[in-house]
């Protein structure tokens, strides 16, 4: 099946990079947001995002201008009817998505394709209840969109093969490489990744070394591009307590468990960078890291 039209359900920080990506290699697309306000923020985003690129010299203005022209925004879900594929990066709640899937089933086509870029929910969930449970696939993206590079394709045990080469086709189109993966919870990079995540928290927790220093640590020793506390706060500490405790409560292992640091920050309402501080605070020109919150 050729996909030509995708839909995008939210503009938020990943539904927006899904929007981009889409749009610049040429598919024509339509974004529902729940109000125009949400709306208005997330195109901003990509507005932005394609403005750096033209200010880095890496496309021109009218370039631009046609990646902006292939995108369309809405806040009716109706809208979606002409969609071959629609790609839900609504809010991390399974009842919300179950919401959406239903209203989608009703308005689209039965030959679409619905994907969610849930980084830990259950695809086969979602994928049973709606009318199409073999048309139904995980597409999961990673933080900044536009400039990772990687996809997990998620199967549920009733996806249907000629599906899921259709969304790999559509993935490597959009510039992403694919790694296959079953749906569990975590699927493979969040399986491995949430754990060490939470055990940097462990090592700061039992006053090893401070915040810089296991940042410049894994930056340096390893070649990470971000250390571990400073990639907490860029994906969301919040985002992080959330895909830790789904991931804990299927496997209970206590390694997937958030530790007392992370909900206390979450709890406090200190988020990472989305709120201005976690680990660092991010007031300034710099980060400068926060000292006082130790568990
Ligand atoms: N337009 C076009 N290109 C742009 C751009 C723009 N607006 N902004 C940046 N770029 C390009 C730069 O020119 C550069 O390209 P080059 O290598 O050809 O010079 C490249 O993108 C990198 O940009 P920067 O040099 O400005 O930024 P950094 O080198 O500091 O990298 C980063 C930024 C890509 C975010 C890097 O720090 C990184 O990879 N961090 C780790 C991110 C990560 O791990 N994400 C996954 C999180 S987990 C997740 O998402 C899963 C979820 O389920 C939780």
């Amino acid at each position: 099946m050729a996909i030509q039209k995708v839909g995008v359900i939210g503009c938020g920080l990943m539904g927006s990079g899904i929007v981009q990506v889409a749009a610049q290699a040429g598919f024509d697309v339509r974004v529902r947001e729940v109000s125009d306000e949400a709306l208005a923020k997330g195109t901003g985003r990509i507005d932005k995002f394609l403005q750096g690129g033209v200010d880095k010299g890496k496309m021109t203005a009218e370039q631009k201008a046609q990646v902006l022209s292939m995108i369309a925004g809405t806040t009716r879900l109706e809208d979606m009817k002409d969609c071959d594929l629609v790609i839900e990066a609504a809010i991390e709640n399974i009842a919300a998505k179950h919401e959406v899937f239903a209203a989608l089933d009703a308005v689209c086509s039965p030959n679409a394709i619905f994907a969610s870029n849930t980084s830990s929910l259950s695809i086969t969930e979602m994928a049973a209840k709606t009318k199409r449970p073999s048309r139904f696939v995980g597409l999961h993206f990673f933080n900044p969109v536009p400039l990772m590079t990687l996809v997990e394709v998620v199967r549920a045990p009733m996806s249907d093969e000629a599906v899921l080469a259709d969304i790999t086709a559509f993935a490597q189109k959009i510039g992403k490489t694919v790694v296959a993966a079953q749906d569990t919870p975590g699927f493979v990079v969040n399986r491995l990744l949430v754990p060490f995540l939470l055990d940097a928290i462990r090592v700061l927790e039992s006053g090893v070394a401070s915040r810089e220093d296991i940042d410049e640590g894994m930056k340096r020793g390893c070649g990470h591009p971000m250390g571990p506390l400073t990639l907490l706060d860029f994906v969301g500490l919040d985002t992080t307590k959330s895909v830790g405790e789904i991931m804990f409560n299927e496997f209970r292992e206590r390694r997937f468990g958030p530790p007392p640091t992370l909900r206390k920050l979450v709890t406090a309402g200190h988020l990472g960078r989305k709120s201005g501080r976690g680990f660092y605070d991010y007031s300034g020109d710099k980060p400068i890291p926060i000292d006082h919150q130790d568990g």
